[in-house]
């Protein structure tokens, strides 16, 4: 069974989602460990409902972003994990580390790459006033939001969407899609 380090800043309901899916035995991979870099954010509590252990990697407790990456690199390698499945982490990974998990460093996007994107892609394509967005899981690059694609899926925008509706729609996708990326890249 592969196993996976998860990486996350915030909330992290893909983290439990994606987790839930592994105990329910729909997802073949083990869940070894939730690094996050946001001491108190809700991710960690969710890691401890669902018996994961998280592990604490506070940006601010290292002088630089090399020294911060070495500890992620570090307990990465600890756990053993054969993929990093990123999942609301807010930073952006240097070259370096990308190069040192390549294709086993994973990412989900809330837009159908290439379009929207950066921090606010739902926002984003909601003012554009697109007629669609969508969802991307992709391997991670150096370049931001880009790198080969593992799943993407359109999702329309209604006439009468809100933000929030929209909101609701493409995590709705994304508690759908990732899984199923992670799915085909393990089976
Ligand atoms: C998701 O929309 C994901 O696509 C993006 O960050 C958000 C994380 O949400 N990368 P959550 O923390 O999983 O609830």
């Amino acid at each position: 069974m592969k196993k996976l380090a998860f990486i996350a800043s915030g909330n992290g309901s893909n983290f439990e989602n994606v987790v839930r899916e592994i105990q329910a035995g729909t997802v073949p991979a083990e869940a070894v460990v939730l690094l996050c870099d946001k001491p108190g954010a809700k991710c960690l509590e969710r890691a401890a409902r669902l018996g994961v252990t998280a592990e604490v990697v506070d940006r601010k407790q290292f002088a630089d972003r090399a020294a911060f990456e070495a500890r992620l690199a570090e307990l990465v390698d600890l756990y053993q994990a054969d993929y990093i499945v990123l999942a609301g982490f807010m930073r952006i990974l240097s070259a370096d580390f990308v190069h040192r998990y390549e294709k086993r460093l994973i990412n989900i996007h809330p837009s159908y790459l290439p379009a929207f994107p950066g921090a606010h892609a739902i926002r984003d394509a909601f003012e554009a006033k697109v007629k669609e967005t969508g969802v991307t899981v992709h391997f991670v690059i150096a370049e931001v939001d880009a790198g080969p694609v593992i799943l993407q899926e359109k999702l329309p925008i209604r006439p009468d969407d809100t933000l929030e509706s929209l909101e609701t729609r493409v995590h709705d996708l994304e508690y759908k899609l990732y899984p199923a990326a992670l799915r085909q890249l393990l089976s």
